[in-house]
């Protein structure tokens, strides 16, 4: 199926921090491949993994060296074939991440530009000979960045760096970068990947220093869409694309730029609807995302391996999420975000991370998870800037939390061992034994998401329910219909829904975070507990 992508769970995890399966220290993909059946047995049916490229490690592996490796501390080739392999026998596809806006500085290319003004690579990067006027035009890390131009003694000019100033961006106005990232695409998608979760997306089309595109900037993405398409007929492209909403359309294109885009709008709206426990947030999303067309899709989250940026927020929206989930300046970012986990953020409240993570399911498009958050993994906020977040996945309650069997002086990445989220508290193995733990919700949430595709591919439309902390959302598909309802409120709420009778008389409950009376023994009333929510399928086939 062309768009297989409508109806997945991804999960999203950086081998580093997973599972150690040769006892270095160092997550990589054998560890990887023996947490396959966890995995599916969680119900999730596509992996993102994050950049695994040999690099050195300046950005989380956002940093790469060489496209067309793996960094031998992950494993060889032959690993990842396996892997794949082992993946599809579960069912589960697997979406790389390609940071193509920019190399590492230490990247060949850029070696060699620098070097030499006359190589062939001088030209994939942007290049100043001339101190430009403006230093600062687009900085993205705040004060861990002076400049978007860096001056470079060898190369006798300044080059150009949206990020951090050892990530030189690529020169997409030069088609021969483009040709060699197709050679980069072409080798992953023969390996067997099903597509890419593409890095940073709009700043491979914009306009840097004195270098203008040819025609339409968006062609770039349009030969990718091709390239990938004649490669593999299902390959799908999952793009960071965090502009405001109206733009989503140009990155869509007329179905032939990128397939999914990951919805940071309506993650930055899900927060503050937790925060003002005003459905009206929601409704308001759902009211202005753009309508796709049929192959296009939303790829939702609620958090990722970054800062949760809330800068499509109002200033005075963005203070009242600030209020909630991260009242001390140490727990922001770059004045743009909070750098920590979904549980603590709620304090470890069980009814509210899954009342969270129901939205997260039904809302319009495909569920992202990110690893640990099936647990309720919390965030070391001692670490620094967004490490915060990137700690081992804690599978057991024992010293090494099952990540590692090497000392923990050898390990790349820390344990949260402290703490309310500790690992002797919070694992993998504890909630496997423990039918009503969190781990054992998210597993019957995800299978019951699978049985309910009309969330992923149904056209939404809000459902008054006359109570402001209570919203409720229809996704209509064919001959079925999918209904969510969800409690803001840490009160219980009776409401009715504005839908007709007859559609009301064939719902199914199909899941909820409590046993609730029957629709029909309540003359259509509808009840939830705090933070209460319910998710029903309405077959019209029934009606007859
Ligand atoms: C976006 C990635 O999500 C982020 O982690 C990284 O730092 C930047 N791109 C720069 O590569
Ligand atoms: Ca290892």
């Amino acid at each position: 199926m062309a768009n297989w992508y409508t109806n997945v769970v991804i999960y999203s995890l950086h081998l580093e921090a997973f599972r150690d399966g040769n006892g270095d220290g160092i997550g990589d993909l054998k560890g990887l491949r023996d947490s396959l059946d966890y995995l599916a047995s969680l119900g999730i049916t596509c992996l993102w993994l994050q950049p695994f490229y040999p690099s050195p490690q300046r950005d989380n592996g956002y940093d790469v060296t060489d496209y067309l490796a793996i960094d031998p501390r992950y494993g060889d080739l032959g690993d990842f074939v396996t892997l794949l392999e082992h993946a599809e026998q579960r069912n589960i596809r697997v979406l790389l991440d390609l940071p193509l806006n920019h190399t590492s500085i230490d990247h060949p290319w850029f070696q060699e530009a620098r070097r030499d003004p006359s190589s062939r690579y001088r030209d994939f990067y942007y290049w100043s000979r001339e101190e430009p006027k403006n230093l600062r035009d687009n900085p993205i890390f705040g004060e861990e960045q002076e400049s978007n131009w860096t001056y470079d003694e060898e190369a006798g000019a300044w080059y150009y760096h949206t990020f951090y100033k050892h990530q030189p961006d690529l020169n997409y106005t030069n088609p021969a970068v483009l040709e060699e990232m197709e050679k980069v695409m072409g080798f992953w998608l023969r390996l067997g990947v099903a597509g890419f979760r593409l890095d940073a997306v709009p700043h491979m089309v914009r306009a840097k220093g004195s270098k203008r595109f040819d025609g339409d900037p968006h062609d770039v993405l349009r030969a990718i869409r091709r390239f990938v398409e004649e490669h593999r007929r299902d390959a799908v492209l999952l793009g960071e694309v965090d502009t405001e909403p109206d733009e989503y359309q140009n990155y869509f294109g007329q179905e032939d730029q990128l397939n999914v885009l990951l919805n940071f709008y309506l993650c930055n709206y899900l927060f503050l609807a937790f925060a003002t426990r005003r459905s009206s947030a929601l409704q308001h999303v759902l009211e202005t995302l753009p309508v796709t067309l049929p192959y296009d899709q939303y790829g939702n989250f609620l958090r990722n391996h970054d800062e949760l940026d809330l800068e499509r927020l109002s200033e005075e929206d963005r203070q009242k999420v600030y209020e909630a989930y991260a009242p001390d300046e140490e727990m922001r970012a770059f004045g743009r975000g909070i750098r920590r986990r979904l549980a603590p953020m709620f304090e470890g409240d069980r009814r509210q991370i899954q009342m969270a993570h129901s939205l997260l399911f039904t809302m319009p498009g495909t569920p992202v998870v990110r690893y640990g958050d099936e647990i309720g993994m919390g965030d070391d906020l001692s670490l620094h800037g967004r490490d915060s977040v990137r700690t081992v996945m804690q599978w057991t309650d024992h010293d090494n939390a099952g990540f590692s069997t090497a000392p923990r002086e050898r390990w790349a990445r820390t344990l949260i061992d402290s703490g309310p989220f500790r690992n002797d508290k919070i694992n993998v193995a504890d909630q496997r034994r423990d039918p009503e733990s969190l781990l054992h919700w998210f597993a019957r949430a995800i299978h019951v998401r699978h049985e309910l595709p009309e969330f992923g591919e149904g056209e939404p439309e809000v459902i008054e329910t006359g109570c402001a902390d209570v919203f409720a959302h229809l996704c209509r598909s064919g001959d079925s219909s999918a209904l969510a309802v969800h409690n803001l409120s840490p009160e219980t709420r009776r409401f009715r829904l504005d839908l007709g009778h007859e559609e009301l008389d064939v719902a199914l409950e199909m899941f909820a975070d409590a046993r609730y009376d029957r629709l029909d023994q309540n003359d259509g009333a509808l009840e939830l507990g705090p933070y209460g929510f319910r998710w029903f399928k309405l077959e019209h086939l029934l009606e007859g």
